[in-house]
């Protein structure tokens, strides 16, 4: 079974076994950090991040029965998303690119959406670490690294 199927089956149950758990990653990461312009939450699932925040974003996620709890979002993959070119100021990938089936396509979409002046948040479970930080490094200047909970996350700044 894919990885989305599993998502797909999974989805009803997401937000209750999950939501305590990515909060605490969402403060962590999000804590004194200004948002604003517009947001896109990458691999939005259920839509727990807008929640939390109670901001407006544009979330995309390939998984349906995920979207269908979020209530709306552009469903696609993350790896070729139907977004122009930097038109995006901030981008939040919380737990999402352990996923991905091909990395370096899937980042460099995030760089591609990405303003140059915007910067790009995203986490990852740990065991991925030395995995995906090879390549954020090649696409991003890494400002800030940080531990949360079974996740690292990044704050990067895209080079352009
Ligand atoms: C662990 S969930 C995290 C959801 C959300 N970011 C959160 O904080 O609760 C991972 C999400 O990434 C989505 N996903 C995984 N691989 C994807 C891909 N290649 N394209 C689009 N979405 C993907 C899954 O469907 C799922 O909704």
């Amino acid at each position: 079974m894919s990885k989305i199927e599993d998502y797909n089956k999974t989805a009803q149950v997401y937000n209750s076994r999950y939501r305590d758990t990515q909060f605490e990653k969402y403060k962590i990461m999000l804590d004194g950090i200004k948002l604003k312009g517009k947001i896109l939450d990458h691999g939005c699932g259920t839509g727990l991040l807008s929640e939390f925040l109670g901001e407006e974003m544009v979330g995309v996620d390939s998984s349906q029965e995920m979207l269908k709890i979020r209530g709306e979002g552009v469903h696609s993959d993350v790896e070729d998303m139907p977004f122009k070119d930097e038109i995006f100021d901030v981008v939040l990938s919380f737990s999402v690119l352990m996923n991905c089936r091909n990395l370096e396509r899937a980042i460099e979409e995030i760089k591609r959406v990405s303003k140059s002046d915007g910067f790009v948040i995203c986490t990852f479970l740990k065991a991925f670490e030395s995995k995906i930080k090879p390549i954020l490094e090649k696409h991003f200047e890494i400002i800030e690294k940080k531990q949360c909970g079974e996740d690292v996350g990044f704050i990067l700044n895209p080079y352009k």
